[in-house]
């Protein structure tokens, strides 16, 4: 009896473990093609999609089930028809695999507010003359994930904030940079306090410029991220005044449409860039290098996120991205782009990139003491 619950301990212990190492892309339903020629079948893998999302419809729901069950189904198929061509990503079904392309497009999971003002000089830079360019920059593959320099992924929820989360993600950066230290900080407290628009979107560069104002920022710890469900509270201004964790000295912009200036900036650290976000197969984004049907429109660049890193495989060059829509989307929350050699890049990803600078001297000199 001793020895058969020992076992039954010992064979817990080794469920867990193969749950947790396998839990890197576990948030993705895996389907079987023969799955799509049968409707049991499909219903089946829409109600074990629904199970794994913690998505419950009650008896008077049944018109949405019905409507979110062929939208799942459709997605199903195209994301079939995808992988069976072979290209150089996969689709799946992660947890937007019941939202139609327009629906994913209005849900505010994006949020990049470009003024006119922006929008001016993004089509006076669209006039310049590219010449090809070879970067400055040696390592064949870099990924500050590796050196201690990006948080985990974060999820902005319902709210058009993705312009936070991509500045506090190149502050966290320039700060382990520059410190050794690695500190989540507040998009929470940005999207309060820096901004009158919050959920309604904004600019990394405009998130910088307050951060530098206000003389830093607070962290994630002591101004916790509320604003999920798409409505931000007010500032606390006390937070605001008394908790300045991380602070930075000035804010850079990247030349536009130049993958070399690029390479190079992020070479130094995480550099915030925007992209082109709401197309269906960004959406369904599961894995590989993304070479989808986004816009390269500098123009279309509707989302703000982080790049973190860059590479190269089978001959496919590479950046590597850091989203904020929760690690159950996409590779664990970030996705790998390909770096083509194009003026605007994959997703117009050249069109407006910067990053926070912060000098090493003005670390806090804590071991003077
Ligand atoms: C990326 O997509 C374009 C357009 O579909 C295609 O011409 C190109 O070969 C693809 N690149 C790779 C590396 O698959
Ligand atoms: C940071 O460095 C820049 C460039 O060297 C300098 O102009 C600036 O005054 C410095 N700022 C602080 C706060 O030390």
């Amino acid at each position: 009896m001793a020895t058969s619950s020992v076992i039954w301990a010992l064979l817990g212990v080794f469920a867990l473990f193969l749950t947790l190492s396998s839990a890197d892309n576990s948030h993705v339903l895996s389907y079987s093609p023969s799955d799509l020629h049968s409707q049991a079948k499909l219903v089946s893998l829409f109600d074990a999609w629904n199970m794994k999302h913690g998505k419950h419809y009650t008896a008077a729901q049944k018109l949405e089930k019905h409507k979110r069950f062929h939208i799942f189904r459709d997605n199903l198929m195209r994301i079939e028809a995808h992988n069976s061509k072979g290209s150089t990503f996969k689709l799946g079904l992660n947890r937007f695999a019941d939202l139609t392309q327009d629906e994913f497009k209005q849900s505010r999971r994006l949020g990049l507010k470009l003024p006119s003002v922006k929008l001016g000089s993004l089509r006076r830079r669209s006039h310049f003359h590219h010449k090809s360019e070879t970067p400055m920059v040696t390592a064949e593959s870099l990924d500050w994930r590796t050196l201690g320099a990006v948080t985990p992924v974060k999820d902005q929820g319902m709210c058009g904030s993705c312009w936070a989360f991509s500045a506090t993600g190149a502050i966290e950066g320039a700060n382990a940079v520059a410190t050794g230290n690695l500190v989540s900080v507040s998009e929470e407290e940005l999207v309060t306090c820096s901004s009158e628009s919050g959920c309604d979107g904004g600019l990394m560069d405009d998130a910088f410029e307050w951060v530098i104002d206000n003389g830093g920022i607070a962290t994630e710890d002591n101004y916790p991220y509320l604003s999920y469900s798409g409505s931000s509270g007010a500032c606390d201004t006390k937070i605001e005044e008394e908790e300045k964790a991380v602070s930075i000295d000035g804010y850079a912009d990247v030349q536009p449409y130049s993958e070399a200036a690029l390479l190079e900036a992020v070479a130094k650290q995480p550099v915030s860039v925007a992209i082109e976000a709401s197309s269906w197969d960004l959406q369904l984004y599961v894995e590989g290098v993304y070479n989808g049907t986004c816009s390269s429109d500098p123009y279309d660049i509707n989302h703000g996120v982080l790049l973190v890193g860059y590479g190269s495989e089978n001959g496919v060059d590479y950046w590597i991205v850091k989203n904020s829509w929760g690690s159950s989307w996409g590779d664990s929350g970030f996705i790998r782009m390909i770096r083509n050699g194009s003026p605007f890049g994959i997703c117009a990803i050249h069109s407006m990139s910067s990053y926070p600078i912060k000098n090493a001297s003005s670390m806090p000199l804590v071991a003077d003491l």
